[in-house]
């Protein structure tokens, strides 16, 4: 699998060459690049970041710089006319008039007396819909596009306000022949990168890892490649500890518990059933604390499993 990664702190990766991701590299299983956005620019000061229009705190990513290195790593054309680049005039304080038909219809949220009058006013005064009348903001990530193409590259940008990364997603992108992953900083990037590279037919996601914001994308996509390049056939020396692991499989369950020798430990005994020898004993009461387990700590799961990933005695637990 070839890996590109784009960020202004390449050096963060250096940790990629150690341990199972290192070997995986020496073996040819991997061929990971990180690469410093800052060499697609050419300025002077190599800046990648301007203020936000629309005003706001913080700095956003430049899309021409994202655009030149992008078109580079995905080998595309660049298009011969890049459309006239506006300097916009920066509204002072009130947002200017959108066109009519190009804002969004809150009105049946407003009636709803849920959100309080305020708020409506600034989503109604912000909000955009695409000129295509698209609905794909990157609030999803195409769910119903086909699966991933072991040649075709995917674009990946980690982004705090996208959908959640799971191993569902990691499970699919272990098939995957290139990934590219663009870590933003600061306040993020323009959102007219993913949505250029959507229209040029790039299999763009955005996702989150977490309900919590970071300084940046490099330790989101040092987690995603974790979780995905370990699924790859070849990556592990034991590649049934991946089928048994929490989130794996139709009935994703949290893991039972683990032990090992000895059998008593400070004056704590590992379950006797555990030393029995009894494989079907042994299965069916890991099997139990799965379920107790994911009950307790993650009803959520419990709510989403597939019936048919349960078998009778499991639903007697
Ligand atoms: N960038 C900043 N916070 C992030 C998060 N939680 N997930 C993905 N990318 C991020």
């Amino acid at each position: 699998m070839k890996i590109d990664i784009v960020s202004v702190f390449p050096e963060y990766f250096e940790v990629l060459n150690l341990s199972l991701m290192g070997k995986a590299q020496s073996k040819g299983l991997l061929e990971i690049t990180a690469h410093n956005l800052r060499d697609w620019t050419h300025d002077v000061h190599h800046s990648v970041d301007d203020t936000p229009v629309g005003g706001g705190a913080g700095m956003v990513m430049k899309p021409e710089v994202w655009a030149e290195c992008l078109d580079d790593l995905l080998e595309l054309e660049p298009p011969s006319e890049n459309g006239p680049a506006e300097e916009l005039a920066f509204p002072s304080s009130e947002a200017e008039d959108s066109p009519d038909e190009a804002i969004l219809d809150f009105s049946e949220i407003r009636d709803d007396a849920l959100l309080d009058e305020d708020a409506a006013d600034v989503m109604d005064r912000d909000a955009t819909v695409e000129p295509d009348g698209g609905s794909d903001n990157g609030a999803t990530n195409g769910t119903d596009m086909a699966p991933t193409q072991e040649s075709a590259p995917v674009l990946i940008f980690p982004n705090p306000s996208a959908p959640l990364f799971t191993q569902r997603d990691a499970t699919e992108l272990s098939h995957a022949g290139h990934l590219l992953f663009g870590c933003g900083r600061y306040e993020g990037y323009d959102a007219r990168i993913p949505e250029y590279y959507r229209a040029q037919g790039i299999d763009v996601r955005e996702y989150s890892i977490g309900d919590y914001v970071l300084n940046g994308g490099e330790v989101a996509v040092s987690v995603m490649l974790e979780a995905i390049t370990r699924l790859m056939p070849g990556f592990m020396g034991n590649p049934e500890s991946i089928v048994e692991e929490s989130y794996t499989g139709e009935g994703a369950l949290l893991e039972h518990h683990q032990y090992t020798k000895p059998a008593v430990w400070r004056g704590i005994s590992v379950p006797e059933i555990l030393l029995s020898g009894d494989h079907g004993k042994v299965d069916r009461f890991r099997r139990d604390e799965a379920l107790a387990r994911t009950n307790d700590i993650r009803p959520d799961l419990i709510e989403a499993l597939d019936c048919k990933a349960l078998d009778k005695a499991d639903r007697k637990t």
